[in-house]
């Protein structure tokens, strides 16, 4: 898919107040740090559409990107911010799980997971979250650049294997890198296809 225009649209933390028309829509949700922000850009092709930074808890409402003035890109906080108090440190925010619940131009959400570190509970227990709420998801894998390839294969390897201890198959997925751009041209021809199927309804 060529990327003919990126605009951010609006930031706010009620799904009631999102955009009204009903243009397809996929969200990028994940670890805080995981690199959601970042993705966006490297998709977009652009340095600061969305806000990044090295420090956890940057993006702090649902941001809305039209993109081709046809469908959106969703940036969502991060869940598991470790600044939170260790009670509340499992519970993703409310105003996340409403989004997901209730927004009915959701087509897919994107889970982004860190592929150097082993499964986390936090990540596995979302997925069951949004399994148990028919909220369809797929993975991205980010931050590639960061492991040599046999490391990469196999951390891809051991989250297939706990996946499959809850699912019955390993959910579609990626593997992305911000730095170098890997896994761009597969992730927008994906969502491409999908906004292709809609319209063909
Ligand atoms: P929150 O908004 O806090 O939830 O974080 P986020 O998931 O949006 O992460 P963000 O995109 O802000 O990136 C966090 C840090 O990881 C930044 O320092 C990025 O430069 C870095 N980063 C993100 N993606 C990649 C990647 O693919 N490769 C490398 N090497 N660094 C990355
Ligand atoms: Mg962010």
């Amino acid at each position: 898919m060529k990327i003919t225009s990126a605009e951010f649209v609006m930031s706010n933390s009620d799904v009631a107040k999102c955009p009204k028309n009903k243009l397809p829509e996929y969200a990028f949700i994940g670890r805080s740090n995981v690199g959601k922000s970042s993705l966006i850009n490297m998709l977009m092709q652009r340095k600061s559409l969305a806000k990044t930074s090295g420090r956890p808890g940057k993006t702090q409402l649902i941001n809305h990107f039209l993109i081709n003035k046809n469908w959106y890109l969703v940036d969502l906080p991060g869940y598991g911010y470790a600044r939170v108090s260790k009670s509340s440190k499992k519970t993703f925010q409310k105003f996340i799980t409403n989004y997901f619940e209730k927004r009915q131009q959701l087509v897919l959400g994107f889970v982004l997971i860190d592929c150097r570190h082993e499964p986390q509970p936090i990540d596995l227990e979302f997925m069951e979250w949004m399994g148990q709420s028919q909220i369809p998801f797929s993975i991205i894998f980010t931050k590639a650049d960061k492991l040599k390839p046999n490391a990469l294969t196999r951390n891809l390897e051991v989250y297939t294997q706990k996946m499959l201890e809850t699912w019955e198959e390993m959910p579609q997925y990626f593997v992305t890198s911000s730095s170098n751009g890997d896994g761009r041209d597969e992730l927008l021809g994906y969502i491409n296809q999908i906004n292709s199927d809609l319209t063909a309804l």
